[in-house]
C-alpha cells in the first residue's frame, strides 16, 4: 500500500528542492535556484489539492468530508499565491507547469492515518522547502505564504487528530 506514495516522496524530495534543474551556486555546489522551488512548490501543491479533493468526495464522515475541503482550499489557494509571486519575481514571462497534478495516485480512500501522515509530510516539505532556500524571505511576501500554510495545515492536522472517527 505505501507504495502508493514513492511518488509522493519524490515529489516532496522536489518540493525540497533536491530534483529540479540544477544550477551552480557561487560556491560551485549545484543548488536549486529560488526562484525555481517556488514554481515546484506550486505545482507541487496544486497536485497535493487534487488528491485531497478527491478524499473530500470519499470521505467517510462529515467532519472528514469538510476537513479535506479545508485542505484543498489551502493548497489551492498557497499555488496561486506562489505562483503569482514566481512570474512577478522571475522574468520568465509564463508560467510551464511540472508534474503530474496528482493523477498517478493509486488510493483515493486512504484511511485516517494515512491521511494524517500524508499531511504532516507536504506541510514538512513546505517547511524544509522554505528553511533550506533562506534567501527567498528577501522577497517580499513570500516568508507568509510559507508561516500561513503552516499556521493553516498545522490547525488542520490538530483538528484532525483530535476527531474521534
Ligand atoms: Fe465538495
Amino acid at each position: 500500500m505505501d507504495n502508493n506514495f514513492e511518488k509522493m516522496d519524490r515529489g516532496l524530495a522536489r518540493l525540497g528542492g533536491h530534483a529540479v534543474p540544477m544550477t551552480e551556486s557561487a560556491e560551485g555546489a549545484p543548488k536549486t535556484s529560488d526562484t525555481d522551488v517556488l514554481k515546484n512548490a506550486a505545482c507541487d501543491l496544486l497536485g497535493y489539492a487534487n488528491e485531497f479533493h478527491v478524499y473530500h468526495w470519499n470521505a467517510k464522515n462529515n467532519f472528514e468530508h469538510e476537513l479535506m475541503g479545508e485542505v484543498y482550499d489551502l493548497m489551492r489557494d498557497t499555488s496561486d499565491r506562489l505562483a503569482e509571486r514566481y512570474l512577478s519575481i522571475s522574468d520568465v514571462g509564463s508560467f510551464v507547469p511540472e508534474g503530474n497534478f496528482g493523477t498517478d495516485r493509486k488510493e483515493w480512500a486512504p484511511g485516517k492515518e494515512t491521511i494524517l501522515s500524508r499531511m504532516e509530510t507536504i506541510l514538512k516539505g513546505m517547511d524544509d522547502a522554505f528553511t533550506e532556500h533562506p534567501d527567498l524571505a528577501k522577497f517580499g511576501g513570500i516568508g507568509n505564504i510559507f508561516s500561513d500554510f503552516d499556521e493553516k495545515m498545522g490547525t488542520i492536522i490538530y483538528k484532525y487528530k483530535r476527531f474521534e472517527g
